[in-house]
């Protein structure tokens, strides 16, 4: 029997979910920050953040949207960002591929890393763009895997070697599942064939920080037991990576995200 989100390969179930959630907040949350202060969020904006994943972005837009917002938080698991906080918080289950908009207009709509894994892009997409009030914001950002597919853009020896060929395995696991890994490319297009205007895009990656050492161990951690079972690893290969992460060898860099956002006229 299979169940409905065996499609989301990186499980917010499993204990390393927290420690990714952490780190992509340290690499993206400013990006993710700065592009939501440009759009103009202020109080009493409605928002609905989409695959919340952790606490962190929830927070931030409640205390942005003030006593008289609405911040509206969706998850397949809503065990994490169930942790967010400020009063205007509501978290709610909510499958973006396959649920009705929920009540309500949004100002703001914004959804990071989500649509990648969501196998009906294009019903989420619609349900996204429904969703806005007249002039409301959709912010789209994920990831283009295919773009920079590389853990170390700099090969030189074989502990880089072996990382970017476990990051080339972790890349088939995804497209086994359902995952399109040259997404992000295309959001400007599908923001403009959804009907939205003023259709804006850029693209940001780290290339080595503390948090993408912390985000590639947590990740390798995470899909160990499907790379093994898949063959497109052995456990000693594993264990040998996560000890040249940890000994700082690597400059374990991440896809680009591509931000894009359009606004419904
Ligand atoms: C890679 S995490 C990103 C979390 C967060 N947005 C961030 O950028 O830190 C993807 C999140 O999307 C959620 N997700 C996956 N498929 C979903 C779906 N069909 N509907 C809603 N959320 C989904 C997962 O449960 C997970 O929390």
């Amino acid at each position: 029997m299979t169940s409905p989100h065996d499609g989301y390969l990186l499980d917010n179930a499993r204990p390393e979910a927290g420690t990714r959630f952490e780190a992509l907040s340290a690499l993206f949350d400013p990006s993710t920050r700065r592009h939501i202060e440009n759009l103009g969020i202020a109080p009493g904006w409605h928002c609905w953040e989409i695959g919340a994943g952790g606490p962190s972005v929830v927070s931030w837009l409640a205390d942005r949207a003030g006593p008289s917002g609405r911040v509206l938080a969706t998850d397949i698991d809503t065990s994490w960002a169930a942790e967010a906080t400020g009063g205007v918080v509501e978290v709610r289950h909510h499958d973006v591929g396959r649920d009705g908009p929920p009540e309500g207009g949004f100002d703001l709509i914004h959804a990071r890393l989500v649509l990648v894994h969501v196998t009906d892009r294009e019903q989420a997409l619609r349900t996204m763009a429904e969703s806005l009030r007249p002039g409301g914001w959709l912010l789209l950002e994920d990831a283009d895997p295919a773009l920079q597919p590389l853990t170390c853009l700099d090969e030189y020896g074989p502990e880089q070697a072996l990382a970017n060929r476990l990051r080339s395995g972790f890349r088939s696991l995804l497209a086994a599942r359902g995952a399109d890994l040259a997404y992000g490319r295309k959001l400007p297009r599908l923001l403009r064939e959804a009907g939205l205007a003023d259709v804006n895009a850029d693209a940001y990656f780290p290339i080595t920080s503390p948090a993408c050492n912390v985000l590639e161990a947590a990740t390798v951690r995470h899909v160990r037991g499907e790379l093994v079972a898949a063959g497109l690893a052995t456990d000693e290969e594993i264990d040998r990576h996560l000890e040249n992460v940890a000994a700082g060898l690597l400059d374990p860099a991440t896809s680009p995200m591509i931000s894009a956002w359009g606004r419904r006229p």
